[in-house]
């Protein structure tokens, strides 16, 4: 960062929302260079915290960094002063912006990130927390630019649990003009907050976020369907209550037969076949998660490339 430049953070898609269509393009630019960028982030370190494990978030952000010429740290929250020996939050992120340029941080609970990104001086990117998973809607945003070749006028239908994947994908979706629906059960519904300022946001993009509990209905000329575990991390919910309440959330052949003949499939990761998403759409033609996958490693970049590059 410049000095006296304000440090940016990333913990909710809107905090970046003037710069996230740049990111997006920046993320298929970078994607496009196949690893070789000229070390733009030379001498600079990430520390990566993590409350919860992690494979895609983990490894990409690793490698997004190490391929922009800088170098990542992998930290367990559970090894650090800051939980064990109660070394509260703000000394941590204190501390840590003295050693680092920025920190990517997987966290149980938003708050813990809110405080984090307030305290810490240099930029704080959230790996998820129990609200939001922003990093993962820059990547799907990415995969629909690809797939879909844009955003206007394409259909979106999440379904199943209304959880921080189903939010970060609201707004994203409301900021790049996708029309999208949170299909999920009444009690399972996406942040209230949330689903309000998107709906906001996508009125003025001339777009639409709409609820639906029907999932037959709103899978009717679908461009996307996406879908996510039906018991997220932290979630203590037993699993054959899960299946009972999102049984007829999930995407199968049925689902897929009322989109439209081209829709996408897509979901985070990782899936668990038979439960959200069948093992033959999963592995079926539609379905690109694994292309989606591979896009956090590009759209990371964009993030880090966009927050501390000088
Ligand atoms: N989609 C995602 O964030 O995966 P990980 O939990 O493996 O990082
Ligand atoms: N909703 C899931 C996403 C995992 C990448 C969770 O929070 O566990």
């Amino acid at each position: 960062m410049m000095a006296g430049m304000a440090k940016r953070d990333l913990i909710s898609v809107v905090d970046m929302k003037d710069k996230w269509a740049e990111m997006v393009d920046l993320a298929i630019k970078l994607k496009a260079e196949r690893g070789h960028h000229g070390d733009p982030l030379k001498g600079k370190t990430l520390a990566m915290i993590f409350e919860k494990p992690s494979t895609r978030t983990r490894i990409s952000f690793d490698v997004a960094i190490t391929e922009l010429g800088g170098h990542a740290l992998y930290i367990d929250e559970s090894k650090m002063q800051m939980g064990v020996h109660s070394e509260t939050v703000e000394d941590t992120a204190r501390v840590m912006s003295r050693f680092v340029h920025g920190i990517m941080y997987r966290a149980y609970d938003y708050k813990m990130m809110d405080k984090f990104g307030e305290y810490a001086t240099c930029p704080v990117i959230s790996g998820l927390d129990n609200l939001e998973h922003p990093c993962q809607a820059l990547a799907d945003m990415v995969t629909i630019k690809e797939k879909l070749g844009g955003f206007r006028g394409k259909k979106l239908v999440y379904l199943g649990d209304g959880n921080n994947v189903c939010n970060s994908l609201l707004y994203a979706a409301a900021i790049m003009g996708i029309d999208m629906v949170a299909c999920c059960p009444a009690v399972r519904m996406p942040n209230a907050e949330i689903m309000w300022n998107a709906t906001k946001i996508a009125e003025e993009n001339g777009s639409k976020i709409i609820a639906s509990h029907e999932p037959e209905k709103a899978c009717v000329d679908a461009d996307v369907l996406y879908t996510d575990t039906w018991i997220s991390m932290g979630d203590t919910t037993p699993e054959a209550e899960a299946i009972k309440l999102f049984q007829a959330y999930q995407i199968n052949d049925r689902l897929l037969s009322i989109a439209k003949p081209g829709c996408i499939v897509m979901h985070c990761l990782p899936a668990h076949r038979g439960q959200e998403v069948t093992g033959e759409v999963m592995d079926g033609p539609h379905s690109v998660v694994f292309d989606q996958a591979e896009n956090r490693l590009h759209a990371q970049k964009a993030v880090l490339y966009t927050l501390l590059k000088d």
